[in-house]
């Protein structure tokens, strides 16, 4: 078995803002799966975090009226459990049923220069969302969090990273005349701010600490940021995109694609939001792609060997699957022969179920993997040529995303989708 690598396993446990509990930890600053005696991190519970965090979990009935409403067949994420929560999903597929309007909302904290796989796959799943229902979406990048939550980092480099993460998500395929990205530090204002106040008004600091683990220490701009990302789930904050008229805008509501780990900041702003007669975000969440090191850990930004970057050559996506990532399979080829592999502890095959389309293939692999027939390096090779494409594709649509392209996303337009975009009739 591949150990994992002493050196990245204290560079993550140094990175990550730790609590010194064996507990699994899962929220916006934290994702770490419980410390078995053994001292190793185990693979998150997701099903702990649904009834955690009082999420509904996503069932076969639900990706069955998924299907029907929508006309398409759910995504790989669903098919998978990859997308495996949600809060109110069958709220806005009755709002779709009904061609009543809806928005979607995403996100990201720029704090690298790259994003990593991990991060493309809400991404990835907000692109065919917008496809699927042919709404307005909004991203919004959180460069002000990057700078707030950080010891070191200035906001000159978290601006950069802007700019430069811009980039990265436009090459997911956005369609440039259904979106809207903005970052905090230029949009902060107006309609926006106003929602902030509405918001950061009716959050006390008990609830602030409940939600987010802060504590006397915590600046207070840690304390406030909550209202900014959760003043984005309202419609009214876009007034360029959904109108003028409050009393309208504040009933359209948003659905947040996101990982988990994002949950806290929407379920404090579904509280605030019933209280101020606005409609509530609904959500649908992803699980983490682990850390190359396996399961229990999130891949980081900032710890090189932790994660494939959307930069990397494809001999760096070889060499960093090769050295690093965890393998299920025995320590001899004889004895892989004879015991097979454990497909669901392997990284490799984990890669494969985010990023490899065909459910026919995948399922062959899983078989021969745990029968024994398929190599750890043979596993491995085919993940090594599905992420070498999948990284291909978008550093090809990245190199075509200039600076103007990035200026017509972040430009305060009308958007144009299915119908009328001035007729929103709630
Ligand atoms: P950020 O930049 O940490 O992450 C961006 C998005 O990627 C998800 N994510 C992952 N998904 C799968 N596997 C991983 N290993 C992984 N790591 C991160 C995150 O959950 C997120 O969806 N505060 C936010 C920015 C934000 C936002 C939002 C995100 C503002 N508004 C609304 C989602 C929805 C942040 O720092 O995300
Ligand atoms: N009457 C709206 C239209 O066709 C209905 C609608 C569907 C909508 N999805 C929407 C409106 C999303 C706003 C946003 O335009």
């Amino acid at each position: 078995m591949a150990d994992p690598e002493p050196s990245v396993q204290a560079a993550l446990a140094a990175d990550a803002p730790t609590k010194q509990s064996s507990k699994q930890t899962v929220d916006p600053y934290n994702v770490a799966g419980e410390i078995g005696a053994d001292g190793i991190a185990k693979a998150i519970n997701y099903l702990t975090l649904i009834e955690e965090f009082g999420t509904k979990k996503i069932l076969e009935e639900d990706l069955v009226r998924f299907e029907k409403v929508t006309g398409h067949k759910p995504h790989r994420f669903m098919r998978r459990g990859i997308v495996f929560s949600h809060r109110d999903l069958n709220y806005i597929l009755d709002r779709h049923e009904r061609g009543e309007p809806f928005f979607l909302y995403t996100g990201r904290g720029p704090s690298s220069d790259s994003m990593h796989i991990g991060h493309t796959v809400p991404f990835e799943f907000t692109k065919w969302l917008q496809d699927v229902f042919d709404v307005p979406l909004i991203i919004m990048l959180t460069d002000d969090e990057k700078y707030i939550f950080s010891e070191k980092r200035t906001i000159e480099e978290v601006t950069s990273y802007t700019w430069d993460n811009a980039k990265d998500i436009i090459a997911v395929g956005f369609d440039p005349k259904k979106t809207f990205m903005f970052s905090d530090y230029d949009y902060m204002g107006g309609a926006f701010y106003r929602n902030v106040t509405r918001i950061s008004k009716h959050v006390t600091l008990n609830v602030a600490r409940a939600v987010f683990g802060f504590n006397d220490s915590s600046c207070i701009g840690k304390i406030h940021f909550g209202a900014v990302q959760g003043a984005t789930s309202f419609a009214s904050s876009f007034p360029h995109i959904f109108g003028t008229d409050e009393s309208k805008t504040n009933l359209i509501p948003a659905i947040i694609p996101c990982a988990i780990d994002q949950d806290p900041y929407f379920r404090m702003t579904r509280d605030v939001a019933a209280r101020l007669h606005f409609a509530k975000p609904a959500l649908i969440h992803a699980r983490f792609l682990d850390a190359l090191q396996g399961p229990g850990s999130k891949m980081s930004a900032s710890v090189d060997s932790s994660a494939i970057f959307m930069k990397d050559q494809p001999n760096q996506i070889k060499n960093k699957i090769n050295r690093y990532a965890f393998s299920g399979g025995q320590v001899t080829e004889a004895e892989q022969r004879e015991k097979g592999g454990d497909a669901e502890k392997d990284v490799s095959y984990q890669y494969l179920t985010f990023f490899l389309e065909d459910d026919d293939e995948l399922e062959r692999i899983r078989v021969a993997y745990t029968k024994g027939e398929l190599l750890t390096g043979e596993l491995k090779a085919k993940c090594i040529a599905e992420l070498q494409t999948y990284v291909k594709g978008f550093q090809e649509r990245r190199a075509a995303v200039t600076d103007d392209v990035v200026k017509v996303f972040m430009a305060r337009k009308k958007l144009e989708w299915r119908g009328n975009p001035n007729a929103i009739v709630v």
